[in-house]
């Protein structure tokens, strides 16, 4: 049995080489920001309480983190890390082993520490490029003491172990080695590697935990750094999804800023980019260049290149685009085509119902087998309220016509190409609003005076 788990975050910084007016940890990574990542980490290992410890921009992050399941410590002097630390022991239960992560190294994965789970560890990385970084004096398995980079002399620069910053210990010894910290050093902070320091001296020391894939322990400084994130980030999403079995035509070119979950045999073309949350089934082909949000797209529905996708559900096998924009509320049922130039928004269309070109298409109920002719548009807004036009089963829209709404077009009707229908239209029946045609007699062209 494992002692029970304290997580605690650290997220007090400022964050000043992002230049920015953002908290550092809320600047997103894969369209989420990197203390989610972090937040996600943490209660996927299941603890008994996590702790985020705050200070810079406090509003920012206890806006954003309202509904945590966490507490909330407040360093309200950036002191050094080890100053932070010591701000969640209040929390802390002297049975408790307490884990310690950074808000803004999103990118260490459960796989990454559970192998330590019961240690008393620090987790590093050989960086080829150590720049920056707490160098790891080892002692065989254990770990002597860490030295920050600006503290250290030569030879330990030639160190390229590095502190992740991931430390893990039981709360009362580390209660009491948090302590003993004094920030006599090149940076006046109190630093929680002397934790490591002090532990060694007293017969109690770290295991240093090397990670298998060094890039994990990578955090974000400023924003060429949170690019190189989101750089690493892409890459294993990929993978991810190149595992299950999805086809990426050109991977190095999707980028996925959510999730995604995938049928079988589902395609992705080059340039894709997927935000939110995305659900395709079996089949599904996604052309070049789309951007798809927040959709859930049935077996077999194929999206052609250059489409935007936003909130929408197909419920069938769909063929939409390319060239489509489908907005918030569009649901489409099997065999309905939405081609180049339409835009839909708030509309239903039933079965084998078809809007091939140029047309808008606003708070419409479309049944099934409708034909929306090209340039068909639905007059859904006065400049106050918006209205709902109802398309019934069979109905054949002319191309070229504006339907006012609230208007209904019957079961079966045809509307004739290039009419204005303000009011509801009959079953089964042509209705048309346009003036005849006529060819005047004795016309002639104007001279030029
Ligand atoms: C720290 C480590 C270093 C390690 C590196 C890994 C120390 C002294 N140094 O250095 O060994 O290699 O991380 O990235 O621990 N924070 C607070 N309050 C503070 C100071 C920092 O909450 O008073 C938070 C920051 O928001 C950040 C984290 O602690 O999430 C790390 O702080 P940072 O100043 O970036 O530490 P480094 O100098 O990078
Ligand atoms: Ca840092």
């Amino acid at each position: 049995m494992s002692r029970p788990l304290h997580v605690v975050i650290l997220a007090a910084g400022a964050g000043t080489r992002m230049h920015s007016q953002k908290l550092k940890v809320l600047h997103e990574v894969a369209g989420r920001a990197m203390i989610d990542h972090v937040l996600d980490l943490a209660q996927a290992l299941e603890p008994a309480q996590i702790t985020v410890v705050f200070g810079h921009q406090a509003e920012q992050l206890i806006q954003h983190g309202q509904d945590w399941p966490v507490n909330w410590a407040e360093q309200k002097e950036q002191l050094g890390t080890g100053h932070a630390v010591q701000q969640a022991a209040t929390f802390f239960q002297d049975d408790e082993d307490v884990l310690v992560l950074y808000g803004d190294a999103p990118l260490v994965q459960v796989a990454d520490l559970l192998p330590w789970r019961d240690q008393q560890f620090v987790l590093t990385a050989v960086l080829a490029d150590a720049t920056g970084y707490g160098r790891i004096i080892r002692e065989g398995e254990h770990i002597a003491a860490i030295v920050e980079h600006k503290d250290a002399n030569e030879s330990v620069l030639a160190i390229q172990e590095v502190n992740s910053g991931i430390i893990q210990a039981p709360a009362k010894a580390l209660k009491h080695w948090l302590g003993q910290l004094s920030n006599d050093n090149q940076q006046h902070e109190y630093y929680l590697t002397d934790v490591i320091g002090l532990a060694a001296a007293e017969g109690q020391p770290f295991q240093a935990a090397v990670v298998v894939d060094a890039e994990v322990v990578k955090g974000a400084n400023d924003m060429a750094q949170l690019a190189e994130l989101e750089d690493l980030l892409q890459q294993r999403i990929r993978q991810q999804l190149m595992h299950q079995g999805v086809r990426l035509l050109r991977p190095e070119s999707v980028d996925v800023r959510g999730t995604v979950y995938c049928g079988a045999d589902v395609m992705i073309d080059k340039g894709v980019l997927l935000e939110g949350d995305c659900e395709f089934g079996e089949d599904v082909h996604i052309g070049a260049h789309c951007v798809i949000k927040d959709s859930r797209l049935a077996a077999g529905t194929v999206v052609a290149p250059h489409s935007m996708l936003d909130g929408v559900v197909t419920t069938g096998p769909c063929h939409i685009g390319p060239y489509a924009r489908l907005r918030p509320g569009t649901e489409l049922s099997a065999g309905c085509k939405v081609g180049n130039f339409v835009e839909t928004k708030k509309t239903h269309m039933g079965r084998n119902s078809k809007a091939s070109h140029l047309t808008y298409l606003g708070d419409a109920e479309i049944g099934a087998a409708v034909n929306i002719g090209a340039g068909t548009i639905t007059c859904n807004y006065d400049g106050v309220n918006k209205f709902t036009t109802t398309i019934k089963d069979g109905a054949f829209i002319g191309s070229d016509t504006q339907l006012v709404a609230p208007v209904t077009v019957g079961k079966n009707a045809t509307i004739g190409a290039g009419s204005t229908i303000t009011k509801d239209t009959p079953d089964d029946q042509l209705t048309l609003s346009r003036s005849r045609q006529k060819s005047v007699e004795g016309w002639t062209k104007p001279e030029q005076k």
